[in-house]
Order: structure tokens, then sequence, then C-alpha cells
């Protein structure tokens, strides 16, 4: 089947409304959220319609097929990553997965294989999003471990020259993104996770930028935990996946405790279920899971491969216009290898809000601000960028729409 973005963007309701008084939509905002397809929302009406009810409990045909409808979006996510079903964990968002990890890993207790204690480091780099981050800053702070990073250079990638000095015999966790929402960046893997292993550490991939866009094995890439988000994977909002190695969610402390999570209770104890159950107390968000189940069928249907070659074209294609515009700074890198597609700029002395508003008095969607990685936007000696990220419903057209609405802005703002 050939790639046309064109009928993909068919599936996709939301791009038969107009936008501003009568525009198109030129959508260039799915490194925030991307936009769904019909078949998503369908497989949650049909979840509502014809199977609700409290999946991994009651005894009835209806809580069966709950179940049955939830286990099977395990069995798909756990294709999709390569990984195994017992594997996959669903959290309500890849913040919440990175959270969990976060907070199981410093309640570990002394003798538990992920302890941490004062003088131990977490490693993360300076390109890590709020939501990979904060959760290790205050992990710090909780365990007494020290928290190093990773500088990022001044083309956007990470300087993995002194590799030996920020990861030592004393780290014990890296947590690294895959490919970061503001600089399009995509990171090295195979060096940093050899090096993790070396010192007997444990690497947690965040690839909330890189499972929507390309096609990502966990097995090959030999990492211990990876979490990503529905919403940005053209799945529903409110599911996030964390997965990991399963011996190391069998070790691993859980994080929130109620029904569904447990083996045995006493008034004064309780025991826990096997992973994944013993990460995911209380009714699961099921219509969330079995969107995101549909989801990556669609993906599937069409192809990675395929979806991240088109996108490679349009970022190609864009960097190329970009730069053409006079006064316009890419913020990240500017050549294609190990590369996505999230493209940052200013546009000389206009403020990305500014140039927000005025592009969506057109019909185009940017995001603009600090992308909640306030740290990296300070490393890139910028405040805020306006950013432009694609997906497998945009075209060189919209790229098109977005240059010349910035030519557009600058003959406004002078
Ligand atoms: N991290 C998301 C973004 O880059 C929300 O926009």
């Amino acid at each position: 089947m050939t790639f046309d973005p064109l009928t993909i963007r068919k599936d996709f309701p939301i791009f038969d409304r107009s936008i501003r008084d009568g525009k198109r939509l030129v959508y260039l905002d799915s490194g925030a959220t991307s936009q769904k397809p019909r078949a998503v929302m369908q497989a949650e009406s049909d979840f509502y319609s014809q199977h609700n009810a409290a999946a991994h409990r009651g005894a009835h045909q209806l809580a069966e097929e709950a179940t049955e409808a939830i286990e099977s979006a395990r069995a798909i996510v756990a294709n999709f990553l390569g990984g195994a079903t017992d594997e996959i964990v669903f959290t309500k968002s890849s913040t919440e997965a990175l959270n969990l990890l976060a907070y199981s890993i410093g309640s570990a207790p002394v003798g538990n294989r992920f302890h941490l204690k004062a003088g131990d480091e977490i490693v993360v780099s300076e390109m890590e999003h709020h939501a990979n981050l904060i959760p290790w800053q205050e992990l710090a702070k909780r365990s007494g471990a020290v928290l190093k990073w990773f500088e990022v250079d001044k083309d956007g990638r990470l300087d993995l020259s002194n590799i030996s000095e920020v990861i030592t015999s004393r780290t014990k966790v890296v947590a690294l993104t895959h490919q970061s929402n503001v600089l399009g960046t995509i990171n090295p893997l195979t060096e940093l996770v050899e090096r993790t292993h070396e010192v007997g550490a444990i690497f947690i991939l965040d690839a909330c930028q890189s499972v929507p866009h390309m096609s990502v094995n966990v097995a090959e890439l030999d990492i211990d935990f990876l979490a990503f988000s529905g919403h940005k994977s053209v799945g529903p909002t409110g599911v996030g996946v964390l997965w990991g190695r399963s011996n190391l969610l069998a070790e691993l402390p859980p994080f929130l405790f109620g029904g569904s999570m447990i083996e045995s209770v006493t008034m004064t104890d309780a025991t826990w279920a096997p992973a994944p159950r013993k990460f995911e107390p209380g009714v699961p968000n099921m219509a969330q899971i079995v969107g995101l189940g549909a989801a990556l069928n669609y993906l599937t249907a069409i192809g990675m491969e395929k979806i991240h070659e088109h996108e490679t074209h349009l970022t190609e294609y864009a960097l190329a216009k970009l730069q053409e515009i006079p006064e316009l700074r890419i913020v990240g890198p500017t050549d294609m290898s190990l590369r996505g597609g999230a493209v940052s700029f200013t546009v000389g002395k206009i403020h990305p809000h500014d140039l927000g508003q005025f592009l969506d008095n057109a019909g185009i969607a940017v995001r603009t601000g600090h992308h909640c990685a306030w740290p990296l936007t300070r490393k890139m000696g910028v405040a805020s960028t306006t950013r432009a990220s694609f997906y497998l419903y945009n075209t060189t057209e919209d790229i098109d729409a977005l240059v010349s609405g910035i030519k557009d802005a600058q003959k406004y703002f002078g």
C-alpha cells in the first residue's frame, strides 16, 4: 500500500472541520498531542456500548469481556514494542509511568537491587522534558543520591565525550529521552546503554516522542524500562505505558496501592500480585486502554517504517524551507542524521507567543514556549521557541503554509 497522507487524513474526523472563520486546519502540534483516527474513537465507543464492566473483577459475562478487551490491548502493546505481555503496565500517562519508576525505586528497601543510598548516582540529560527530569530530581532529594547529567552542545546533540565520568560505578539509574520534544534530536542509544550496563545500572528510556514515530524494539535496544503515552500515538488521553524487563518488574516495589494489585490482605499487611498487576491498582482506564490497542493496530497497519520515512521527508523539507527565511534560527540539529520531526525555531525579535497567535489566525497550530523542557531552552540560549511537529497526516503543503505564515508575520511585526 502506498503511503498517502491525504488518504490517511480522511481517517481523522478533526480534519473535516475548519479553524478561525473557515480556514483549513494545519495541525503542526502532534509533539504535544496527536489527532485521533475514527478507529480509536469507535473502539472506545464500542467498549462502552458493548462490553463495559469492571475488568479483573466480577463473575459475569461483561466483566469477562472487559478483561479480555484489556488483555488483548496489552498483547497488542507488547507486540508493538517487541516485549512480553506481562511486561506491559498500563498507567494514566507516560508522566505517571516515569513517576511510578522514580517512586518505586525510591521505596526499594535495603537488599533490593533498586535500593538507593546517599552518594549513589542518577543520570539524566539537559535534553529531558520535565516529566523525565523532576521525578529524578525529587528522588535524588529524598534518597541523598546525586543527580548528574549529560550536557547538550550548541547543535542540540548530547555531549557524550565524558560518558565515563557521567556514568560511573556509582550510577544506579540512567534515564534519558529517545527523541527530544524540543530539538528533534534522536539520541544514540547503543553507547549509552552499553556503558549503563557495564557499570551495573538500569537504563530507562523516555520514548514519548519516539514510539509514535518510528519502530522501537525494546529487545533490540537492550534497555530496561521504557515509557510512552497513548495520546501522542493517535490513541486516547488517559493512558500511558510502562514497559519493563520481567525480572526487574518482579523486584520493583509497587507505587500505588489498592484493589486488584494484591495477592492477600489482612488488617495489618498485604502481599502483591505478580507484575504487571501489582502496578495496576483500581479499575483500569479500560476504554482508553482498548483505544490504545486500536491506535497501535492502526499505526501497524500503515507501517512504522513508512511513517518514519514520511516524517523524515517532511522534516528535511521543513528544515530547507525554514532556513531560507531571513532571521529564522533553527534551535536544534539542521542535519537529518539521528533527527526526528520536531522543529523548533525563533524568528528575529518576534516573540514566539505572538508568532503562535499570528499563525493560529491563519489556521496553523504550533506550540510555543519552553515546551516543558525549561533547562534545555535556557541552555540553547532562548527563553522560548516556536515548534512545528509533524506526523503521518501532515503534508509538504502544511509546511508551505507555515513558511508563508511566518513570512506574513515578519511583514506584520516589521
Ligand atoms: N511534552 C509535550 C510537548 O512536547 C507536552 O509538547
